[in-house]
């Protein structure tokens, strides 16, 4: 059965794009630039309901009445560093948008994600949050960032990612089934290093052209 809550963006352009990210042949630069155009495809299916208000405008002919977002209430969350990739994309859509950064590794012993940084905007209780990273694998850190956000109580949280393993789907919706999913693609499989099959390999690598 699918699941409601998990939503893959079947746009074709957001799977062109998509195709063109995995091909290990995709230079650092078209990577980068191909990722924000994504995250701002993205951004458009994933504010489909946010709250909006009607406020007074003047065209060049008369007043009329409008609805507008009110970005400054949205909060885009980046799990570092791969989600950064995505920052810049979803502020081009949404450019008052408030943006927090959690940072985690994993401890080598437990296998735990702990946390090495987290910044937030003030007033999380009244901010709607999307948390952002490109690639869904285990799913620990999104479980992490996504507890220790919900300390702050914000409004709503998303997940957004551009590639999602069924193995993080399903230990994300199990740990916060409250917390809706949008991806580009579910893929087939983890391997044993934690990476997506077929996937686009390591996304801080290929954004930041560290390897
Ligand atoms: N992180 C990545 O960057 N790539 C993967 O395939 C899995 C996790």
């Amino acid at each position: 059965m699918t699941d409601p809550q998990v939503h893959v963006v079947t746009h074709p352009l957001v799977q062109h794009k998509l195709t063109l990210m995995r091909n290990k042949e995709a230079s650092s630069t078209s990577f980068r630039t191909l990722l924000g155009e994504l995250a701002m495809l993205m951004a458009y299916e994933i504010t489909r309901d946010v709250p909006t208000q009607l406020v007074e405008v003047e065209t060049p002919l008369e007043k009329t009445m409008g609805p507008i977002i009110d970005g400054k209430k949205l909060v885009f969350a980046s799990i570092l560093r791969a989600g950064n990739g995505m920052l810049d994309g979803l502020l081009r859509v949404v450019p008052n948008a408030r943006v927090g950064h959690i940072g985690l590794y994993r401890d080598p012993n437990t296998l735990e994600a702990v946390e090495y940084y987290f910044k937030m905007p003030t007033g999380m209780n009244e901010r709607d949050v999307i948390v952002v990273d490109p690639m869904l694998a285990t799913g620990h850190s999104a479980v992490a960032a996504i507890t220790r956000l919900k300390q702050l109580q914000p409004r709503s949280i998303k997940f957004l990612c551009l590639l999602a393993a069924p193995e993080g789907i399903a230990t994300l919706r199990q740990a916060h089934p409250d917390v809706p999913i949008y991806t580009a693609a579910i893929d087939r499989q983890l391997n044993e290093h934690g990476y997506i099959l077929p996937g686009l390999g390591d996304a801080g690598d290929r954004i930041f052209g560290t390897k």
